[in-house]
């Protein structure tokens, strides 16, 4: 008998990551459903990653949307314990660390659902960013643990979770990258839309909420973006997320040498990072990519959960002071991209799903 596996997802990381366990679904023709919490609804957040990753669209829609925590939390809550009930999946997966993950494993583990969390084991230790509380409590709700890394399985193993549920899969975002990247190649023209060449700017994405919901820190790191435009006389192009643009708007920032754009479709991502000289971020999934894609990278935190990323070489974190923020890049510009991509093999997808499913070999 086919065992039903709802897979839930609610945020454009989720969709990115989720897609190759999807992929990986189809082909076994395997008995799932998506079912989509709705946190992210603004088409280029949400249904333009649908479309391009062709997956199936979503059977359920909770459309829980913007909030604060607990308004979102309970809400997705709420509604996918309500769709469990019609279902009842023998497991439920989710990917990463958003309201939407933990919210869902919460409302599964409740109902004796099992859960597995892709993406399992990382930890920044900084209990003031929600994902740091999210990503620990999915943990401790999950019957299946897959960690990407044997660091992250380090870790579990020492908050006492036990070895035989976790599964070391490597991180399904490098499936992502290469079952993507020579599509985006050939069918992305945004370098040339935003008439900039290969190597010739740097990108930058920035929507954490300690970072941007701090007026003073956003505007220190506006202003190392505008001196590291100024001082390597490169375009500095940034995929600005709604929330990050209303809190601009809101506290009255400027930067005077960024290029604001709306967010971008995958596609279109991928060519930008891979064209990139270097990438300024503070997102967990463009650390991955940029590490993945050998384009140096520059974490505008204090702290990383990927910590792989650094140990490599291929990142290193400058907070938020604006002459720290150029001093990283001057740094990172004068290292050679030779680093080894510690995230995998590209086949995570399928381990996670044959791990589900019964006997993975590979
Ligand atoms: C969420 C995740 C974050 C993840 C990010 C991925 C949590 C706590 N945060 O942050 O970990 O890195 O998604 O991008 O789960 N908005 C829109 N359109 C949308 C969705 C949101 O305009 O489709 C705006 C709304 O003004 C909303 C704000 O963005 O209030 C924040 O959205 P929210 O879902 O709370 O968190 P993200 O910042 O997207
Ligand atoms: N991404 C995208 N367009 C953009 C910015 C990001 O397609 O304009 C993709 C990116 O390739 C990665 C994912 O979104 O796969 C990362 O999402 P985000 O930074 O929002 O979340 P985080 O990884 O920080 O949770």
């Amino acid at each position: 008998m086919l065992l039903k596996i709802a897979i839930i997802i609610g945020t454009r990381p989720e969709i990115t990551k989720m897609a190759p366990v999807i992929r990986a679904l189809e082909t076994r023709n395997a008995d799932f459903f998506i079912l989509h919490t709705g946190q992210h609804y603004s088409y280029n957040l949400d249904g333009v990653f649908f479309e391009q990753l062709k997956l199936p669209p979503a059977k359920y829609n909770i459309e829980a949307g913007s909030g604060s925590h607990a308004e979102q939390t309970a809400r997705i809550l709420v509604g996918v314990e309500k769709v469990l009930q019609e279902e009842s999946p023998y497991i439920v997966l989710v990917e990463g660390d958003t309201n939407s993950v933990f919210a869902s494993a919460l409302a599964a583990v409740k109902l004796r659902i099992k859960v597995g969390h892709v993406e399992a084991g990382l930890r920044s230790y900084d209990r003031s960013m929600p994902e740091e509380i999210n990503r620990a409590l999915t943990d401790h709700c999950s019957d299946y643990l897959f960690a990407p890394t044997e660091k992250a399985k380090a870790i579990l193993l020492g908050e006492g979770i036990p070895e035989e549920k976790i599964s070391v899969t490597g991180n399904t975002i490098v499936d992502a990258v290469y079952q993507n990247l020579k599509i985006a190649q050939e069918q992305s023209d945004t370098l040339d839309n935003l008439r900039v060449a290969p190597g010739e700017y740097f990108l930058v994405t920035l929507h954490r909420q300690e970072n941007v919901d701090n007026q003073a820190r956003f505007a220190s790191i506006l202003e190392g973006l505008d001196k590291v435009a100024a001082k390597f006389g490169l375009p500095v192009i940034y995929p600005i997320h709604p929330h990050s643009r209303k809190r601009m708007k809101e506290f009255n920032l400027k930067g005077f040498n960024l290029t604001l754009i709306e967010p971008v479709d995958f596609f279109s991502f991928l060519q930008l990072e891979n064209n990139a000289r270097l990438v300024l971020t503070d997102s967990g999934g463009v650390q991955e990519e940029a590490c993945i894609l050998k384009v140096p990278c520059v974490t505008l935190r204090d702290n990383t959960e990927r910590p792989e990323t650094i140990e490599v070489g291929a990142n290193i974190l400058a907070g938020a002071l604006s002459d720290k923020i150029l001093e990283c890049v001057r740094l990172m510009l004068g290292k050679e991209s030779d680093w080894q991509n510690p995230f995998g093999d590209g086949k995570a997808g399928e381990r996670i799903v044959s791990i589900i499913t019964g006997g993975f070999n590979g």
